[in-house]
C-alpha cells in the first residue's frame, strides 16, 4: 500500500465489480434508444473510471472529454463553474450524453453541467459518478448510476489526486490526515 494512504476504502475487486454492475445497467437502458450513445469524460479524475467503464460496456459507444472546474486551490468548491474544454461536437441532438465522474461532492459541477448540455440542444444528458458524498451536498442532485456512497474521508486513488498526485494508484484510499493538514489545507 502506498506510505501516504491512510486505509483502502475501495479494493481494485470491489472497483471491478461496480464497473461490471454499471456497465450492464447502461446497455439495459440504452439499448433500444436509436440516438449516439456518448459517454462524457470529465477531465481529469474520471479518466481512469472511464476507462474502465467504457470496455464493459457491449452497446455502440461513442466518447468525448470536457474539463471544467469549480475549485480554487482549496478543497471547498466556489460555487462558479468554469468550462475550460467543452464538446465540440455538431450532433448534440443525435446523442444521448452520459456524464462520466469520479466523484459528485457539492453537486454543483453536476447539476451544472446537465443544464449546460440540455440548453446546448443534446437529445438526453445523464449521469454517473463512481463515487457519491452525499453528506457534502450543497445542491440536490442525484445520480443516475452511482458506484457506491462513500464518507466524508479525502480519498485519492483511481484517478482522484491530492495535489495532481496518487490518481494513478489502482484503488480507491484515504490518505494520511497528516499529509494535507501540513500544507494548512
Ligand atoms: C472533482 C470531480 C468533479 C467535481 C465534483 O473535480 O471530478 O468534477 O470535483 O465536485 P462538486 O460536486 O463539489 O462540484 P476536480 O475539480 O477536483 O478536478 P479533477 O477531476 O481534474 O481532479
Amino acid at each position: 500500500m502506498n506510505e501516504f494512504v491512510d486505509r483502502i476504502l475501495i479494493s481494485e475487486e470491489e472497483i471491478d465489480k461496480i464497473t461490471t454492475r454499471i456497465a450492464a445497467e447502461i446497455d439495459r437502458d440504452y439499448k433500444n434508444s436509436e440516438k449516439r450513445l456518448v459517454l462524457v469524460c470529465i477531465l481529469k479524475g474520471s479518466i481512469v473510471f472511464m476507462g474502465d467503464l467504457m470496455k464493459k460496456i457491449t452497446l455502440p459507444v461513442e466518447i468525448d472529454c470536457m474539463k471544467v472546474s469549480s475549485y480554487g486551490r482549496g478543497t471547498e468548491s466556489s460555487g462558479t463553474v468554469h468550462i475550460h474544454l467543452d464538446l465540440l461536437r455538431p450532433d448534440l441532438e443525435d446523442c444521448n450524453l452520459l456524464i462520466i465522474e469520479d466523484i459528485i461532492d457539492s453537486g454543483i459541477t453536476l447539476s451544472y453541467l446537465v443544464k449546460y448540455l440540455e440548453n446546448k440542444g443534446a437529445h438526453n444528458v445523464k449521469t454517473c459518478t463512481l463515487l457519491d458524498k452525499p453528506s457534502r451536498r450543497k445542491v440536490e442532485f442525484v445520480p443516475d448510476y452511482c458506484g457506491t456512497v462513500i464518507p466524508d474521508e479525502f480519498v485519492i486513488g483511481y484517478g482522484l489526486d491530492y495535489d495532481e498526485r496518487f490518481r494513478a494508484l489502482p484503488y480507491v484510499g484515504i490518505l494520511k490526515p497528516e499529509v494535507y493538514s501540513s500544507l494548512g489545507e
